[in-house]
């Protein structure tokens, strides 16, 4: 049977990560979070500890060594043979992505990469242009969104369940600025591909957007 290749994206806590993941473990295929790998690459950035240049996160992009591994369903993320899978979801990281995701020589980098790793089907890949940019040809194409309210709540709520004391109207400001960054950068700015799917998850629950996705994904594989 084919294997599609999905992609997925949307402003941050739009729910991408946690419907990505569901829907390819429903399909036994590979969950891909692109967003990991720019956080990785801005907390590569902070360890230098001096404010990060465009030239810096060049030459970071010149000898990128990240890893993806799946433990138990979930998705490690390795440097240089270090493990950072928390390390990346600091406010400090969170701060410095999409100035660094602005780099044309990382994004050029990671378009490869990314492409690599989709390369033979099987894969759901989440970020802010996978149908835009890195998978332009994939068999679905979700563009998934939320109102800032409900986005900054969710990342609120899930900060605070893990022991972490946030503000929510700074979590919102910072979402919000981070958003107006993606959307209005040069290079693959977050947009919806033209052709893509749009879901809105303010009311939708998770389990409903994932049985979306795999209705789509169920569509498609009926007619190949
Ligand atoms: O999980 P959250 O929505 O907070 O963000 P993420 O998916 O971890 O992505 C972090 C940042 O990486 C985004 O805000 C973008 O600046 C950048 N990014 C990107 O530019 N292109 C992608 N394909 C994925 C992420
Ligand atoms: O990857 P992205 O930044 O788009 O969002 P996420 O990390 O998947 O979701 C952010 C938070 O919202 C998580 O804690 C999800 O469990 C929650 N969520 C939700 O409550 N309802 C949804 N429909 C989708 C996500």
């Amino acid at each position: 049977m084919k294997r599609l290749t999905i992609a997925i994206d949307g402003p941050a806590g739009a729910g991408k990560s946690t419907v990505a993941k569901l829907a390819a473990q429903e399909l036994k295929y590979t969950y891909i979070d692109t967003g990991a790998m720019y956080r990785a690459v801005a907390w590569q950035a902070l360890q230098q500890g001096k404010e990060t240049t465009a030239k810096d996160i060049a030459g970071l992009a010149n000898k990128l060594d990240i890893k993806l591994t799946y433990v138990d369903g979930k998705t490690r993320v390795k440097v240089d043979d270090q493990d950072i899978t928390e390390a990346i979801r600091t406010p400090e990281v969170s701060r410095l992505v999409a100035k660094v995701a602005q780099v044309p020589e990382l994004r050029q980098v990671m378009l490869t990469l990314q492409r690599n790793m989709a390369g033979q089907g099987g894969v759901v890949m989440d970020g802010r242009d996978i149908g835009t940019h890195v998978l332009p040809n994939a068999d679905i194409k979700i563009f998934l969104t939320a109102s800032i309210k409900e986005r900054a709540r969710r990342r609120w709520q899930e900060l605070t369940d893990q022991g972490h004391a946030v503000d929510l109207a700074e979590l919102e400001a910072e979402i919000a600025s981070r958003d107006k960054a993606d959307c209005e950068r040069e290079i693959a700015p977050l947009v919806a591909a033209s052709d893509a799917v749009h879901l809105d998850t303010t009311q939708l629950s998770i389990a409903d957007t994932v049985e979306k996705i795999l209705a789509l994904a169920k569509g498609k594989l009926a007619c190949v």
